[in-house]
């Protein structure tokens, strides 16, 4: 038995000695190291849930939340991932769930499997496995699974997964972990193993990316968000072990890779899930400020105040935050490769709005789903969990810009009205026909400022329209670009994160209806081709030198079967900044 080894470094505890009197520009920059190693015969998947008050820093005033309510500091939980070489029916544990197509299922004369990791399985259980398999209609349809409690093997339970007619994408095997997390909770397993029935049909490539989506479905799927509730139970889950996909450090690599990634995938779902009374524009830059302390050999934070944004004259901005009792903070992350320097230089930007009421147009009626726009951080989400994952993955050859204009869009004597007129930092004039169409605003200055970086390529993500749900449905994100090369790319990386993106058009005749008689644009045209002409109204702010994309992420940032926030783009992310290191 082949089983591999790897030391996990789990970066969990924080020290942080800055002082944060967020009155004028932050920079932190190098505080005290924060990464603990420990050692472990296997590797370990950390998940840290997220605190709004770190030891050794002043608590800051939206601390105090309206509602008393504070999230749970949660102990890291932790799964352990090894890759073994061991024959299914000799391994020991909870359940040993196998991947099945529907091909694996076919069986001869005798009814019996034809598969041959199949047949020994039921070799050894007598043929129960094949009896109890066609007693519940098992065909090995995807989401089909069934789980046996079968006498006679090391393992208390035989769980079969259906995986359709083929798997071969990564998006497969996430699904595949899924179920297996899904199967684990039902039973109260506290350790299963995973092996497909038939895995000689894949390259050494696809034995590894499988292994990790495997791993990162897994992770993802047991995972729950129990943070604002008074009681909850500890998921009982504790390692998983894969089998037959190879050992060693190829594997090793790609599980820990599946860890990093994963672990912000669940800060971008914290921090989404996190009510606007709770998560204010304030608190959003103290999580920003704790990616960058925590892995403070390669981020550097910088948190502007509205005073600094003023003096950057980022009105368009400002007249979105002026209605709000939270102020406004810009946030800006700036991630420097160790050894030597970045060959591209990419940016990140997202729509960070902690609550979106509307304002003055404020959302009424069925359907506005005022009360889940705590959501409207969700590029924001994006952003900083493809931070973490950046900071601890640590990718050569690239530096990458984190930006959030994050605030609240609210309504006040001292908010914007139906009719101002905002002037953005590149000293375009905006006639806010709709207080609304807030997120543009935010993301106008934030496209200039993240230009200013001098960077080659932007992809912003925002819960941006409506209308871009009216078109693509709740599980696909809209693409927009000018850039063939940039889709290119980013599609490529979809590819391995399974994430589903759907490029649209960037039609200029449709800027006619931005157009207004007193300023420079309106900032909403009429009510057909809305995410395009949002799409338009941003590419106003991006310098022509820059390549960039935005993804309307409005549809995917929530799943409304799961209850919660998806972590959606940030796998897609931080696969495109890997695509562009060297
Ligand atoms: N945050 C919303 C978009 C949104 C709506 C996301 C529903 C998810 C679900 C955005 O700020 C907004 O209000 N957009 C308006 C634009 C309109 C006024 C042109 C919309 O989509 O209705
Ligand atoms: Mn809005
Ligand atoms: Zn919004």
């Amino acid at each position: 038995m082949a089983s591999s080894a790897i030391v996990a470094s789990l970066a969990t505890s924080l020290s942080v000695s800055s002082s944060s009197s967020l009155s004028s520009i932050l920079v932190f920059t190098k505080l005290g190291s924060a990464t603990v190693p420990g050692f472990s015969s296997r590797l370990s998947f950390a998940v840290s849930p997220l605190c709004f008050s770190r030891r050794g820093r002043r608590i800051i005033m939206a601390h105090a939340t309206l509602g008393l309510t504070k999230p749970a500091q949660i102990d890291p939980y932790k799964i352990s991932f090894a890759a073994k070489e061991i024959e299914v029916v000799e391994w020991k544990g909870d359940i040993l769930a196998v991947g099945v197509t529907e091909k694996d299922m076919a069986k001869d004369e005798n009814s019996k499997f034809q598969n041959s990791i199949l047949k020994k399985l039921d070799a050894q259980l007598g043929g129960l496995l094949s009896e109890a398999s066609s007693e519940e209609d098992f065909t090995g349809k995807p989401g089909q699974s069934t789980v046996l409690r079968l006498p006679g093997l090391g393992s208390k339970r035989v769980g079969l997964i259906g995986l359709g007619q083929s798997a071969s994408s990564p998006a497969d095997f996430r699904s595949l972990g899924e179920s297996v997390a899904a199967a684990a909770k039902a039973a109260q397993a506290s350790n299963v193993a995973v092996a497909l029935a038939s895995s000689e049909g894949l390259s050494e490539q696809s034995k590894l990316t499988s292994a990790s989506a495997i791993a990162s479905g897994a992770v993802l799927g047991i995972y729950e968000d129990s943070r604002y509730k008074s009681e909850s139970k500890k998921p009982v889950l504790k390692s998983v072990d894969i089998l037959g996909l190879g050992t060693g450090p190829g594997i090793e690599k790609k599980l820990k890779y599946a860890e990093d990634v994963s672990s912000g995938v669940i800060l971008g779902r914290e921090l989404v899930n996190s009510p606007a009374n709770v998560l204010t524009p304030a608190v959003l830059a103290e999580e920003a400020s704790n990616i960058a302390s925590t892995y403070s050999d390669v981020f550097s934070a910088t948190i502007l105040d509205a005073e600094k944004c003023k003096e950057l004259k980022m009105g368009s901005y400002l007249g979105v935050a002026a209605a709000s009792a939270n102020p406004p903070h810009f946030i800006h992350l700036c991630y420097k490769p160790p050894g030597g320097p970045a060959k591209v230089k990419l940016g990140l930007v997202g729509k960070g709005l902690t609550f979106d009421s509307g304002g003055y147009n404020i959302k009424t009626g069925p359907g506005c789903s005022i009360e889940l726009m705590k959501f409207d951080m969700g590029g924001s989400g994006a952003v900083l969990g493809a931070a973490k994952a950046i900071g601890q993955i640590k990718p050569p050859g690239v530096e990458v810009h984190f930006i959030v204009a994050a605030c609240e869009n609210m309504i006040s004597g001292t908010g914007m009205r139906p009719g101002d007129i905002v002037t953005a930092s590149n000293g375009k004039t905006i006639e806010v026909n709709n207080t609304d169409a807030e997120g543009r605003l935010t993301l106008a200055d934030a496209l200039v400022y993240a230009c200013n970086q001098n960077v080659d390529k932007i992809i912003d993500l925002a819960t941006l329209t409506g209308a871009c749900i009216v078109a693509l449905g709740p599980s696909i994100a809209g693409m927009f670009t000018p850039s063939d090369d940039l889709a290119k790319e980013v599609f490529a990386a979809t590819e391995v994160s399974g994430e589903k993106l759907w490029r649209m058009p960037l039609e200029e005749s449709y800027w006619e209806s931005m157009k207004s008689g007193v300023a420079d644009m309106v900032n909403t045209g009429g009510r057909q081709g809305g995410s395009i002409t949002a799409a338009l109204f941003l590419k106003q702010f991006v310098s022509d030198k820059v390549q960039w994309m935005h993804i309307d992420m409005a549809g995917p940032v929530w799943s409304d079967k799961k209850g919660g926030a998806t972590g959606f783009g940030i796998s897609t992310l931080v696969e495109w900044v890997l695509k562009n290191s060297s």
